[in-house]
């Protein structure tokens, strides 16, 4: 797993095993940094020694230290905001008929980091009218008490709410000094509470719940204790509830208890019904939902934004397959890509990210001719898409055309610098890089690769 640092790979072995989390090659760095702090701070002689400790359970509390400084908390508020626009147009208004008898909803958010996510939900509920009176609470848990003290004290800085649409942003914020404070009414709805995904059975006094948000937890999970998690999350989704995973992510081959929906631009997952919910018979609020943004750029970065994805949907078939391959590719389970990706192309033969994909799968398995092809498919459909066409001048250098690949990488530095660049949509797991470090990467190669001639 970590080659060359067998106390770094035992250390990775007892964070997977303690939370799920899968430490790979790309982390061990982080890891490594964390365990020598944490190693200094219990007064231990080195690393090894910490480890030894950990492995002898002798530490049990040492685990909400180290926890928080290896797993991954990135989220803000209204992120994916499709997810959010169906609870207020497809899931609200069902609930509100199917609830009506008990004016009762439970949602959860599972591994919710600083709370953004639930806080949305939240914002999402107070916008709804006919759930005034309504008794409804979202419970928000993390396996890091760190976050949750944070998302407890309800304070924000301006990236976590920069997506937030400003009607809502003046609504249910107050600015002080820069940060932004949750109202203490939303507050009041939300139960913050430390869970360990892993444990499972969860002992979560209100379950089953009508939603279910566990978004973007599974992606660092591998596939056996994904199979574990999904098992011990089911039961947990009322008969008639709404299961939200992260964009990338899928339970394709993780389970059927649950089958994907359809809620027009995104989906969710349900117990499969044997008869169609009723119809909504209240007319969905209106929600100033943003159209799809960026994940919001740090103030201090304004160069080489990029616009924001496509506002057109995938159907469901093509975008479940494109989460599947994405998911597979990020694990390096090329089977599993190969029939995704071919699922991906036939529902949705339109959309760039499905030929991309096709295109990152040959590059992995060294095919460089279907590679090239896959990728100037994707150009073809969005000649804007910065990563793709990196990713094109990487394997025409690979493959010896030196001119065609220095032309593509002047490409990427133009693309990038007009500002109409566009991220590859739906591949956030795959780390691609961004609109600076592509840049940064498209300018190495040609400063090295083709030199001016002296
Ligand atoms: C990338 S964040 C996702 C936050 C939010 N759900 C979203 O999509 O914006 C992943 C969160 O899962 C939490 N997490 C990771 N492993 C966990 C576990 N075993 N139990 C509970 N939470 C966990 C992390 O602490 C982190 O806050």
């Amino acid at each position: 797993m970590i080659p060359g640092d067998r106390v770094l790979a035992r250390l990775a072995h007892l964070v997977e095993e303690a939370s799920g989390n899968a430490v790979g090659p790309a982390q061990a760095p982080l890891l490594a940094e964390a365990g020598r702090r944490r190693a200094a701070a219990g007064g231990f002689a080195d690393l090894a020694a910490y480890v030894q400790a950990l492995e002898g359970w002798a530490l049990a509390d040492e685990w909400r230290q180290l926890l928080p400084l290896v797993t991954v908390k990135e989220s803000y508020f209204f992120r994916t905001p499709e997810h959010f626009r169906a609870v207020a147009e497809v899931v609200v208004p069902q609930l509100l008929v199917a609830r009506a008898g008990t004016r009762r909803l439970r949602l959860w958010s599972a591994g919710c980091a600083r709370g953004e996510e639930p806080a949305t939900l939240a914002i999402v509920l107070a916008e709804v009218r006919e759930l005034a009176g309504w008794d409804w609470r979202i419970l928000a848990t993390d396996v890091d008490e760190e976050a949750l003290a944070v998302a407890q004290s309800g304070v924000y800085g301006a990236r976590a709410v920069a997506a937030v649409p400003e009607p809502l942003r003046h609504r249910y914020f107050r600015e002080r000094g820069g940060k932004f404070h949750l109202s203490a009414h939303l507050q009041e709805r939300l139960d913050y509470r430390a869970l360990n995904l892993v444990h499972a059975p969860f002992d979560l006094p209100e379950q089953p719940f009508d939603v279910v948000f566990l978004r973007n937890v599974l992606i660092y999970f591998r596939p056996e204790a994904q199979q574990r998690l999904v098992q011990a999350i089911v039961p947990t989704v009322a008969p008639d509830g709404f299961l939200f995973l992260g964009p990338c992510e899928t339970l394709w081959q993780l389970t059927d208890q649950l089958a994907p929906v359809d809620l027009g631009d995104c989906f969710c997952y349900r117990h499969p019904a044997p008869a169609p919910p009723p119809a909504p018979t209240v007319p969905p609020p209106p929600l100033a939902c943003p159209a799809r943004p960026t994940p919001p750029a740090a103030p201090s970065t304004p160069p080489h934004q990029v616009e924001a994805g496509p506002t057109r949907p995938l159907p469901l078939p093509g975008a479940e397959a494109v989460a599947t391959a994405v998911q597979a590719l990020a694990e390096g389970r090329q089977e599993a890509a190969r029939s995704a990706v071919a699922a991906a192309l036939l529902a949705t033969p339109t959309e760039p990210a499905a030929h991309a994909l096709e295109g990152l799968l040959a590059d992995s398995c060294g095919d460089l001719p279907a590679a090239l092809a896959g990728y100037r498919a994707a150009l073809f459909l969005d000649a804007q898409l910065f990563q793709v066409r990196l990713l094109l001048a990487d394997c025409l250098a690979r493959q010896g055309a030196r001119e065609r690949a220095r032309l593509e990488y002047r490409v990427v530095l133009r693309t990038v610098d007009s500002g109409r660049g566009r991220e590859l949509p739906f591949t956030e797991a795959l780390s691609l890089p961004s609109a600076r470090a592509a840049r940064e990467r498209a300018a190495t190669a040609l400063r090295s690769q083709f030199p001016p001639p002296s």
